[in-house]
């Protein structure tokens, strides 16, 4: 984990532009459309974070998993799941919270994927093999079957459907399981189709649709791993990301490219589509959640009504783009609405930790430091993460000298 954080954090981050939320401290895992009309995402960074995609903002940032995270779903009361490396699944409320309302535990591994079910019904795969169905009271119906890790999951009409490095496609009508099919090499990624029909996603860069009555199609979606599907609202369309960065829209009922994703941000880890089917959210290895055109592939221009704050009179113009960076979280004003960070208002010679009325951390709430060019400088420099440990602001800094030192000229200006 530490590698995978130091690898993020040498991948410098590209120009933000507005149909961008920039937020995530290491590549975007999982990507989750919400009942309220949010979009959650999480990543390799530890963080989930709760955006508002109208206004383009975080409205809040969830540390709480000691790990990565891989898989997240929504659930039906507008909540949210989520988990990964370190085997837990935190179940949080609608519009996030301070700690999960509940967490699940058995899972002796990395957690790979979760899924809700229409009924409201979650499940979960992982690394340990087993396939779990979780009741209201926290105990699982554990499902034992996969040889080695069970990657992903679908809930069809006839119930849970998983994935598994070994190549086999099981059905859990029963406790014991039956293969639908076995395709002899690792699956990664599977989805839902209407009709009962299932699309999985091979290492080989294959997606196979496996019909109900068994028969199978199959196209090669790219040379690489496939890494992520989703399947549009209406049943029609399929997006495909594969590990050496393609990403393409293809047509399930004939395994026709329709589009190709070109754009920036790639390689993707993670894509889902809009609750309309128009727009498409990816999240990849920039450590950005990108919108894209879902009929024509391409990426969108900003969000209506994008807060791209305009800077403050006479504040310095380079500052201001390496600011765009923190503005998804935080506000410069006084009068700051719900964002995920504190306002940013009077920052110098404030204390860490002392906003009124904004939910701290126990680590800033603590107010040690006093904020200052300099503390400024060094908390981006060695990053949140080494400054204050413990701090929910995910991991970041801005590496180059000349960056930092326009930021904090900018910050004076725009925060006073
Ligand atoms: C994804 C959201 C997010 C991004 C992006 C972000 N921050 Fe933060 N920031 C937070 C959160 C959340 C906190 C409060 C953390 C806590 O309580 O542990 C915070 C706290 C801070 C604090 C301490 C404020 C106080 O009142 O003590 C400063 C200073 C700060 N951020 C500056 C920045 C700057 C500068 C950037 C851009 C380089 C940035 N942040 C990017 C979410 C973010």
């Amino acid at each position: 984990m530490p590698l995978l954080l130091l690898l993020a954090l040498l991948l410098a981050p590209p120009m933000v532009r507005a149909q961008e939320l920039a937020g995530h401290g290491g590549p975007v895992r999982a990507l989750a459309v919400l009942a309220g009309g949010g979009l959650a995402s999480a990543g390799f960074d530890q963080a989930v974070i709760l955006w508002d995609p109208a206004a383009g903002q975080a409205r809040r940032v969830m540390r709480w998993h000691a790990g990565a995270l891989a898989a997240l779903a929504a659930l039906p009361d507008g909540g949210l799941a989520s988990a990964g490396e370190e085997g837990r699944i935190a179940l949080w409320p609608t519009g996030g919270a301070e700690i999960p309302s509940k967490v699940l535990e058995g899972h002796a591994g990395p957690v790979t994927a979760l899924a809700v079910a229409a009924d409201g019904g979650l499940a979960s795969a992982g690394w340990d093999g087993t396939v779990r169905i979780w009741a209201a009271d926290g105990t699982a119906r554990v499902l034992q079957g996969h040889a080695g890790p069970a990657a992903a999951l679908a809930w069809t009409p006839a119930g849970l459907a998983s994935a598994g490095a070994d190549g086999t496609v099981r059905l859990w009508e029963t406790a014991g399981g039956r293969v639908l099919a076995e395709f002899g090499l690792p699956l990664n990624a599977l989805a839902a189709l209407p009709g009962g029909a299932l699309a999985a996603g091979g290492a080989d860069g294959f997606v196979r649709i496996l019909q109900p009555g068994g028969t199978v199609r199959e196209w090669a979606a790219g040379p690489s791993p496939v890494v992520a599907l989703a399947v549009a609202p209406d049943g029609g369309r399929l997006a495909v990301a594969s590990m050496g960065g393609s990403a393409a829209l293809w047509s399930v009922a004939d395994g026709r490219l329709l589009h190709g994703l070109d754009g920036p941000g790639l390689p993707l880890w993670s894509v889902v589509f809009a609750a309309d089917g128009r727009s498409l959210w990816t999240g990849g290895q920039d450590r950005r959640v990108r919108r894209w055109d879902a009929a024509t592939g391409a990426p969108l221009g900003p969000l209506a009504g994008a807060a791209e704050p305009a800077p403050p009179e006479g504040a310095d113009a380079e500052g201001a783009r390496v600011f765009r960076a923190c503005s998804a979280c935080h506000a410069l004003g006084a009068d700051a609405g719900p964002m995920a960070g504190p306002s940013l208002h009077r920052l110098f010679g404030r204390r860490m930790g002392s906003l009124p009325g904004y939910a701290y951390s126990p680590r800033l709430a603590r107010g040690d430091i006093t904020w200052t060019r300099e503390t400024v400088a060094d908390l981006f420099t060695r990053g949140p993460d080494v400054v204050t440990p413990g701090t929910r602001m995910p991991v970041q800094t801005v590496g180059e000298p000349g960056d930092l030192a326009a930021l904090l000229r900018f910050l004076e200006v725009a925060t006073r």
